[in-house]
């Protein structure tokens, strides 16, 4: 990859940092010496990116970069510290500032940094202003939960918020609230800079714009809030916090699918009762069915609405199969979709490649598309080529 193909300038006042850039590629970099200049040069609509050096890692420059970032929103900007602490960072990103790299710099340092924000580009071009759910007064919560581990859940949150990120205008994010051991983004094979972790840190800042630079960018556009890298770090985010996080995001996506650990405790009561739509999974076996059937009567025990709680049967072809009445009548519920049994998934979870991606067209994806719809259901039918959820 030539770096110069990214329109990259280089500003700095400090003529060490700025032949050490000019070094790393190749001397083919533009340079301003100033915000002010470089202000100028971005007038010229040519540049995508700017490296920040050193001289800018201090408080005073940040409202300079602010209304460089606001001169161009979509412009990546990159600034580089000789240490960078967690109030630099913060205030880096409220200012505009994509990515804070320590110096000194390397070449697969800035390549990783480029690859991670180059896809963001054309979608910067939005300000926040033009960013809320269209239709709504706010988007529309979707808990995914179950009662036992390894029902699905995090298999149909996958699947279910790339579909619903397909319909025409819907902006979609995914958040792992799993903890411990979410695993979203293994399942998308995306590798997060930034977790809610980060948010939790910063919530007496957190605005839609902050929130959204701490999100990591699925190929199809899907947006991902990901879950602690470490169990240890669990500990970090509080029921309150993420709420806080839920009610950010509700302001700028239409659709908030959020992904849970199996257990009932009084973080999964709150996603369940701030949530417009909860699918419960339940998986084919009695173990599942009994624990359905306990969350459930706990729910209504608590006097917690059920009447938003949708039923999804996972592996309704499964070898054991359950009779569709019998569960119905011990859940008290009807079954609202069902997602067959396929060799896809594993595989699909193994490469890091969810089924509605790779087979569209298969039965298990079209079991998908039945529980996106659940959800999805007031967006009129036949909105896209290629039914409700085709491709964008
Ligand atoms: N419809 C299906 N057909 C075949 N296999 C499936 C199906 N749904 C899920 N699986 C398999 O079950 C495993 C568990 O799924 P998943 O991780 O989505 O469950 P979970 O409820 O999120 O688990 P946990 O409680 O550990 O978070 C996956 O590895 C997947 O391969
Ligand atoms: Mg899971």
């Amino acid at each position: 990859m030539s770096l110069a193909e990214h329109n990259l300038l280089v500003v700095d006042q400090d003529d060490d940092f700025v032949s050490a850039a000019k070094e790393l590629f190749e001397g083919r970099l533009p340079v301003a010496r100033s915000i002010e200049e470089a202000s100028s040069t971005v007038e010229s609509g040519e540049l995508r990116m700017l490296l920040l050096g050193p001289s800018f890692s201090n408080d005073e420059s940040m409202e300079s970069i602010r209304t460089l970032h606001n001169q161009d929103p979509s412009l990546i900007l990159m600034l580089v510290a000789e240490s960078v602490t967690a109030d630099l960072l913060r205030s880096a990103m409220r200012a505009g500032v994509s990515d804070v790299l320590e110096a000194p710099l390397n070449e697969p340092m800035i390549e990783a940094a480029i690859e991670q924000f180059s896809h963001d580009v054309l979608k910067r071009k939005s300000t926040v202003k033009d960013m809320a759910p269209t239709e709504r007064e706010s988007g529309q919560i979707i808990t995914v939960t179950s009662a036992k581990g390894g029902s699905g859940k995090t298999v149909m949150a996958t699947n279910v918020a790339l579909l619903l990120n397909r319909l025409p205008d819907k902006k979609v994010v995914l958040v792992d609230a799993d903890l411990q051991f979410g695993d979203v983004c293994l399942l998308l094979q995306i590798e997060p800079r930034f977790t809610m972790v980060n948010a939790a840190h910063e919530l007496h800042h957190l605005d839609p714009e902050m929130l959204d630079s701490l999100l990591t960018e699925h190929p199809t556009g899907l947006r991902v809030l990901a879950a602690p890298l470490e169990p240890a770090f669990a500990d970090d985010i509080t029921t309150a916090g993420l709420m806080q996080m839920l009610d950010v995001l509700q302001e700028t996506y239409d659709f908030v699918v959020v992904d849970t650990a199996s257990m009932l405790d009084e973080l999964i009561l709150s996603l369940i009762e701030k949530a417009d739509d909860v699918l419960m999974i339940v998986d084919m076996d009695l173990p599942s069915l009994k624990n359905a059937k306990l969350a459930l009567e706990t729910l209504r025990l608590l006097k917690f609405s059920t009447s938003n709680v949708k039923l999804v049967m996972n592996r309704s072809n499964a070898k054991n199969k359950l009779n569709n009445k019998e569960i119905e009548a011990a859940l008290k519920m009807e079954i609202a979709a069902a997602v067959p049994s396929d060799a896809s998934v594993p595989n699909s979870v193994n490469e890091g490649r969810p089924v509605v991606e790779t087979d569209p067209k298969g039965k298990v994806a079209k079991g998908f598309e039945s529980v996106a719809s659940l959800v999805a259901g007031k967006i009129p039918e036949g909105t896209s080529k290629g039914g409700l959820f085709g491709r964008k």
